[in-house]
């Protein structure tokens, strides 16, 4: 009995029964990734007892020389990593990471260009809801209709009429490549500062298989924990002359002490994202998004802009006459998970949508390879056109089933059979 289950049965057993529902589903929310057991390792370490506000060698509390190795080891590894001359790596989230560059910089009434939330963008880029969208004046782009692809002349042009003090690029939903140095261009016609947020394809970017935001952006936001693969969390880089204004916004401005367990972990993964199997790794992750993309419109699929560049593509459901809501239900049924996303110009409400948004980093991350993508989109396409047949369910479990058991993820880790499944 391990110490946990004879403390917190409870936590224990939902623990175990997440442990079996990953290896026995497909996940396919392109934000969403297996870690290594090593960062598993090193984030359930001592490290979460320890207090650290400060930085590295300015500290506010003693006892700190070993997490100063663990921190700067991350920062440095980072900073090699995107080619960023200054990072602070103790952003709790993404979320946090990019409110600490609107608090470095902006001022509550200052005007910020983000991309659409219901177009592709992120609730952080001037969202009503988030604390981005009611501090600052929101101007918001979206996609060409016809294309389904970034206008950078319409961005030219808002940017003109608005004259932000920041403009954002970066995406939750957008499978395109990003032309960061056209934002910067952008940026620099009207005086603004520029952020890109690559939240979801930084992973690619390390392997080189989409353009790096550096150097022209002003500020480089990430999440740890989608196509980087490292424990959920934040990363906030900038060019150096910001590098104070960024690492007063994270601590004290926005957060307390560093989650250093976190820290550590997000280090070995960055030390991860550094071998050569990365890039392999990364190679097919974008190759399977790709097989996955082609698949689907052969079985009679819309893909929102036809196809992909990175690791995640968007199916507009309408031609099936699914909503996004209905459809990652009916996968969820069959053990794909998924997440219902708005496709651009969506009549449906948010909750609703008429799309699904999938990604190819978790599937990768298991050593499914094209033929994998074939039958799980064949799944896919099946299950969907087969709404009420329990006959399609039943044959679609097993070919997950199937996948799950060839491609085994954690195999030192035997979940048990507990009570709450
Ligand atoms: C582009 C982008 N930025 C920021 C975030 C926020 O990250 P977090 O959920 O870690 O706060 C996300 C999360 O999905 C994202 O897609």
């Amino acid at each position: 009995m391990t110490k946990l289950e004879q403390t917190d049965k409870a936590i224990y057993d939902l623990i175990q029964s997440e442990v079996r529902r990953e290896q026995e589903g497909l996940e396919l929310i392109p934000s969403e990734n297996h870690v290594s057991e090593a960062i598993l390792e090193a984030q359930g370490s001592v490290l979460t007892n320890k207090y650290a506000e400060g930085l590295p060698g300015k500290r506010y509390y003693g006892g700190c020389e070993y997490v100063d190795g663990v921190e700067q080891l991350a920062i440095d590894r980072v900073k090699k990593l995107f080619n960023a001359p200054h990072a602070n790596v103790q952003p709790h989230s993404g979320a946090q990471a990019n409110t600490a560059v609107y608090f470095a910089v902006l001022n509550p009434g200052d005007t910020i260009l983000g991309m659409r939330l219901d177009q592709g963008g992120h609730l952080t880029h001037g969202s009503p809801v988030s604390i981005s969208g009611k501090w600052f004046k929101v101007a918001a782009y979206g996609v060409n209709p016809q294309t389904d692809l970034i206008d950078y002349d319409e961005v030219a042009a808002m940017a003109k009429e608005t004259r932000p003090k920041l403009i954002i690029a970066g995406a939750s939903c957008y499978s395109r490549i990003i032309d960061f140095e056209k934002f910067r261009k952008i940026a620099d016609s009207v005086g603004a500062l520029f952020m890109a947020d690559i939240a979801h394809i930084a992973g690619l970017i390390v392997a080189g298989l989409h353009p790096n935001p550096f150097p022209y952006a002003h500020f480089v936001t990430t999440t740890t924990h989608k196509t980087l693969r490292g424990p959920r969390g934040g990363v906030v880089m900038c060019q150096s002359e910001f590098a104070n204004a960024i690492d007063k916004a994270v601590f004290p401005g926005l957060q307390g002490g560093p989650l250093m367990h976190v820290i550590a972990a997000k280090a070995v993964a960055f030390h991860e994202a550094m071998q050569p199997e990365f890039i392999e790794y990364q190679r097919n992750v974008k190759a399977n998004a790709d097989a996955l993309a082609k698949a689907l419109k052969a079985s009679g699929c819309d893909i929102v802009s036809g196809g992909t560049d990175n690791h995640l593509l968007c199916v507009d459901l309408r031609p099936i006459g699914l909503t996004g809501k209905k459809a990652s239900d009916l996968l969820q049924e069959v053990g794909i998970t998924v997440n219902k996303n708005s496709i651009p110009n969506d009549p449906e409400k948010m909750f609703v949508t008429s799309g699904i948004r999938l990604g190819s980093p978790a599937i990768t991350s298991r050593g499914m390879g094209v033929k994998e993508m074939e039958i799980i989109a064949s799944a896919i396409a099946k299950t969907l056109k087969n709404p009420e047949s329990e006959e399609v369910k039943k044959e679609v479990r097993q070919a997950v089933a199937d996948l799950c058991t060839k491609f085994p993820l954690y195999p030192d880790m035997k979940a048990k059979e507990v009570s709450v499944r």
